[in-house]
């Protein structure tokens, strides 16, 4: 988050005496990021956040290839992701790569039996269906339909859903998830040209203090393996934080789209940058002015990037036969471009309702073995004029 952030009470100076009422000290942590670099926060912990009671075991959570090199379209039902009631049991990897896992999950219930913590990589949640509270050491954000929650590796969290009827679209990066460079100044500050600002993301504002000792579960994601892992202190037991790194939130409805006289290119519509893919979000909007203008996309050759677009809601003027919950995973290396008929249906048409989070990755996906039993193996040819 490149901006800064103060929540519950801290002391006057860093690395400096602090005490309880009972005149005790408070435990200072610095969490950083990029070595001694990079964002950082400074936390203030009831106890020391170092007292791991036991490590009981690890659960192997590699994703299972089962197309390892693509060369064709696909399309995957992501509404057929079977809901479960276990968080981290309803997280389906579709599509994983060296650098992300794209991640289906359709809890059905609150997270109440562990805490959960990634250790290797940053988490974007969209939230395609649901409601409810995303609860962490560093405070809590609400969450509701169309919000992206960035959670950065090594928060410590839980989610309270309010609804049984949760679907969430999860991009898990091993590389770190910030705003685009392009649209922020020397400062760090949003610039006016970027399609939202640091009043539309929302950061934690309530933080939740438990004193309590006892035996805490934490489940840590750490190499593809989940460990379970037994804390002395409750996790959540922070009085008060200051820093750049920490979870927000960012809903995609306050996302001001860009548009222009022709058809602008994919770039206007990016909310998030790595260096390894980036997420762009699509938006309802008008069309191209131009009285002469295609609103429909031309075909492109994205030849350096995997593309991945995950409809949520609204017509998708482009395709044929997409529906929301869908994904369509256009690889590197063949063009791809709207479907049969897309490009004389948009002709005149002035507005658009799609909703839709892309993904590229600057490197090929591969497909897992739970992508497949979703995938639409037909797909590819869905562009053939001639379809005998
Ligand atoms: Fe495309």
């Amino acid at each position: 988050m490149p901006f800064y952030h103060k929540l519950g009470k801290i002391p006057h100076k860093r690395h400096t005496i602090f005490k309880k009422p009972d005149g005790s000290l408070y435990r200072e942590q610095l969490f950083g990021t990029i070595g001694f670099d990079g964002m950082s926060t400074n936390s203030y912990h009831e106890h020391h956040p170092t007292q791991v009671k036991e490590i009981l075991g690890h659960k192997d959570v590699t994703p299972k290839i089962a197309v390892n090199t693509n060369l064709k379209s696909y399309k995957f039902h992501g509404f057929k992701t079977i809901p479960q009631p276990d968080y981290l049991d309803s997280r389906s990897t579709v599509l994983h790569n060296d650098d992300v896992n794209i991640i289906l999950a359709a809890p059905t219930q609150s997270l109440h039996d562990y805490f959960y913590k990634n250790a290797d990589a940053d988490e974007l949640l969209f939230v395609h269906k649901g409601k409810g509270k995303l609860r962490t050491h560093l405070g809590n954000l609400d969450f509701d339909y169309g919000d992206y929650l960035l959670i950065p590796r090594g928060i410590i969290y839980k989610i309270d859903f309010e609804t049984e009827d949760n679907r969430l679209f999860i991009v898990e990066s091993r590389r770190p998830i910030y705003t685009p460079k392009r649209y922020r100044n020397h400062f760090g500050q949003l610039l006016e040209h970027a399609p939202f600002c640091e009043r539309d993301l929302r950061q934690p504002y309530e933080l939740e203090t438990n004193d309590e000792k006892g035996d805490f579960l934490i489940k840590v994601k750490k190499e593809n393996q989940l460990f379970d892992m037994v804390y002395a202190t409750h996790p959540f037991d922070v009085v008060g934080y200051d820093g750049y790194n920490y979870p927000y939130a960012f809903s995609i409805h306050d996302f001001e789209p860009i548009t222009g006289r022709i058809h602008q290119p994919p770039p206007v519509h990016q909310t998030f940058e790595t260096d390894a893919f980036v997420v762009c979000s699509f938006c309802p909007r008008l069309f191209d002015y131009h009285p002469e203008s295609i609103p429909a996309p031309y075909n492109h050759s994205n030849i350096d990037s995997d593309e991945v677009l995950y409809y949520v809601d609204g017509d998708f003027m482009s395709r044929n036969d997409i529906e929301a919950g869908h994904i369509s995973l256009h690889p590197a290396g063949i063009p791809h471009g709207p479907h049969p008929g897309a490009v004389e249906r948009s002709i005149g048409q002035t507005k658009t309702e799609e909703l839709a989070v892309m993904v590229d990755t600057f490197k090929p996906l591969k497909i897992t073995e739970e992508g497949m039993a979703i995938a639409d193996d037909s797909y590819h040819k869905s562009w053939l004029e001639d379809k005998h």
